[in-house]
């Protein structure tokens, strides 16, 4: 509320002053939300103060997008900003981008929806598949967001814990509950964020086939760095229960701009759509979109630096014999040996962003490292082993 009333103009602010004090003396803030909404609080992330430090807090694109995608933002012209979007194309971009990564499976338009993110694509899923009476089934620790987009719709969350310390996907915990539970959706994060877990695709396909009835959501954010994407084997006539979603964010570097895609059946994208605003996706998005992926070479190469960058930093975290869990994804855990809170502080005043991840279940007391380039690898490593294992 305060953030709000900070940036409106001051006319406005006086009014809603007025308001807020006559509100209050009347004991009444505002019409109550839906029931669900009155029990949650607003997803919140660290995301201000980030922009002249080393970030690897977020899995973002280290280096930024293709000069490709730059020149086409700044070639805009006026017109382009004050009509609404068009989406021509973009979807036959997408498809030929998988086809020319050989995940070719033979996909038309109808299949590709696109959303302002993934994150809007996991809404929406939540908003047309998500009721009171019904069940998501997703594992623990993973992906925030899955859990609040439940809460909205009020369903019942069942999140089944990663097994032991390898963090291994709980698949006959995850078959029997979808047997007993008949869940509605079941999310899937491939590789997990933050355990790095990786669940083999012709896995996926069984889960799918043993519960038709349950949407399968297929969260392939950071597939790019292990290629286990489930794409290949997906035939939408005989699975029509299975959507995948991929973004722009982690590979291209259009994090900022917000773009993401779900593939389906489209049965199941059209259900999608229906939930989604006819103009959610901007302008500069889609531009951006199409230069990003006519440029698949840049991202193949970004994604080859952080996974050579992956390799030295794993061998530095064996050398240490620290413990460190480092598989799928462009990220990996690490348990210092002081306080996470600690670390996390002092590496910021170094200027360097990781994530903690102490209130966690599973991974308690580590913190989450994004991987970026072996120079910004060999940075991390230096001020780390400096602060935890020196000076703390
Ligand atoms: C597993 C996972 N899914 C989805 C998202 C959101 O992606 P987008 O930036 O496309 O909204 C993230 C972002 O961190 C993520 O880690």
């Amino acid at each position: 509320m305060h953030a709000e009333t900070r940036h409106e103009p001051s006319r406005y602010t006086n009014t809603r002053k007025n308001v807020m004090a006559t509100s209050q003396r009347n004991g009444y803030e505002g019409p109550a939300a839906r029931p669900e909404v009155e029990k949650m609080h607003a997803y919140q992330a660290p995301l201000e103060g980030r922009r002249q430090l080393l970030r690897l807090d977020f899995n973002e694109n280290t280096i930024g997008p293709s000069p490709r995608v730059v020149e086409a933002i700044k070639n805009i012209p006026a017109d382009h900003i004050s009509i609404y979007p068009e989406y021509n194309g973009l979807r036959e971009a997408f498809i030929r981008n998988l086809n020319s990564k050989k995940e070719s499976i033979n996909l038309h338009p109808e299949q590709i929806g696109v959303f302002n993110g993934v994150d809007a694509a996991i809404h929406s899923a939540f908003q047309a598949y998500g009721s009171q009476d019904n069940y998501l089934l997703t594992t623990t620790p993973t992906f925030g967001y899955y859990t609040p987009c439940a809460n909205m719709q009020g369903m019942k969350i069942m999140s089944l814990p990663y097994e032991g310390n390898s963090f291994t996907y709980p698949i006959e915990k995850i078959k029997a509950n979808l047997v007993s539970k008949k869940p509605k959706l079941l999310l899937i994060c491939n590789p997990n964020n933050p355990t790095g877990t990786r669940l083999n695709a012709e896995r996926i396909l069984d889960l799918a086939t043993l519960a038709p009835n349950t949407l399968v959501v297929v969260d392939e954010l950071y597939e790019a760095f292990t290629g286990d994407s489930i794409l290949p084997l997906l035939d939408f006539d005989s699975t029509p229960n299975v959507v995948v979603l991929r973004s722009l964010s982690k590979t291209a570097g259009l994090a900022g701009l917000r773009i993401g895609f779900a593939i389906g059946n489209d049965f199941v994208i059209n259900r999608l759509n229906r939930v989604t605003g006819p103009y959610d996706v901007n302008s500069f998005a889609v531009t951006a979109a199409l230069a990003a992926l006519a440029d698949q070479g840049y991202i193949d190469e970004y994604v080859s630096n952080v996974l050579h960058a992956k390799d030295w930093i794993s061998s530095q975290l064996i050398n240490s014999g620290k413990r460190h869990h480092i598989d799928g994804g462009n990220y990996f855990l690490l348990w210092p040996k002081h306080d996470p809170c600690k670390i996390e502080q002092s590496l910021r005043n170094e200027g360097i962003l990781i994530r903690n991840m102490s209130d966690k279940p599973c991974i308690n007391g580590s913190i989450r490292v994004s991987i970026g380039t072996k120079v910004q690898m060999e940075q991390f490593w230096n001020v780390y082993t400096r602060i935890d294992i020196h000076e703390l």
